[in-house]
């Protein structure tokens, strides 16, 4: 097998609240293959969130080793991860953090535009992202008039936008309707087969987990892979 996408070694998080400490990631190991749809599972408080955001680099770990293409992750300062981020990760959390007053091609254009990009470069491929995910006639719309379903949809669409490497995606089906949670997986099935995209997907879905390549379960501070 080829040298993993990313690679997590014993990761660790205690959380800190006042005196009392609780110990959530206790040593996760995980690697990551350029292309590999993983569903990522557990009880609620299990950690999922806490994992994903460590994976992003947005939150630091207790203690372990993250490894993108094989350069350690932790020595590089807050400019360097920033760049990582908007080069090399997708992001969608269910706080989608959209600006509501701009409008869905806005939103979407928006990490294009912060990476150098012009307006005329960004704007092409905002559109096939939009169109992609079926808000083609919403383009103009401020995100702050969009339906919950349809805002979830806007982010996706910005998540991919860069042409990430890794998609880390906390319940992005949550809000939607069967319909549009079909074209969402549809769409990032597609883009993991034919960009190599991998996508590590928090789901309570199980149907949509059985659809993965693999399914991983946090439990007691671990993370298993079952089926
Ligand atoms: N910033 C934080 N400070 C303190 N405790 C936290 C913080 N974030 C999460 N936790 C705790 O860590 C545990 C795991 O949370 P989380 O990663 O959100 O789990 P999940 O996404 O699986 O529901 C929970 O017990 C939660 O209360
Ligand atoms: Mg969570």
């Amino acid at each position: 097998m080829s040298q993993p996408l990313m690679q997590a070694q014993n990761i660790q998080k205690v959380y800190r609240n006042g005196l009392k400490e609780v110990e959530v990631l206790k040593g996760v190991d995980l690697a990551i293959q350029a292309g590999e749809m993983s569903a990522v599972v557990g009880a609620s408080g299990s950690g999922k969130t806490t994992l994903l955001q460590i994976l992003g680099t947005l939150a630091t770990p207790s203690g372990g080793m993250l490894l993108f293409n094989g350069e350690r992750l932790d020595t590089r300062n807050d400019r360097e991860l920033a760049s990582f981020r908007n080069r090399s990760l997708g992001f969608i959390f269910q706080f989608h953090h959209l600006l509501p007053e701009f409008s869905a091609l806005e939103n979407v254009m928006m990490p294009a535009l912060i990476s150098g990009k012009s307006r005329r470069q960004a704007e092409g491929p905002a559109l096939e992202l939009l169109t992609a995910v079926e808000l083609d006639h919403r383009v103009q719309h401020r995100v702050g008039e969009l339906s919950g379903g349809e805002q979830q949809r806007t982010a996706l669409a910005r998540a991919l936008i860069m042409q990430p490497d890794i998609l880390l995606a906390d319940e992005p089906t949550g809000n939607l309707d069967s319909r549009a949670g079909k074209l969402v997986f549809d769409l990032l099935e597609s883009l993991c087969r034919k960009r190599s995209l991998a996508v590590m997907m928090v789901t309570h879905n199980m149907q949509l987990a059985d659809r993965m390549d693999r399914c991983l379960t946090l439990r007691d501070g671990y993370l298993e892979q079952t089926g």
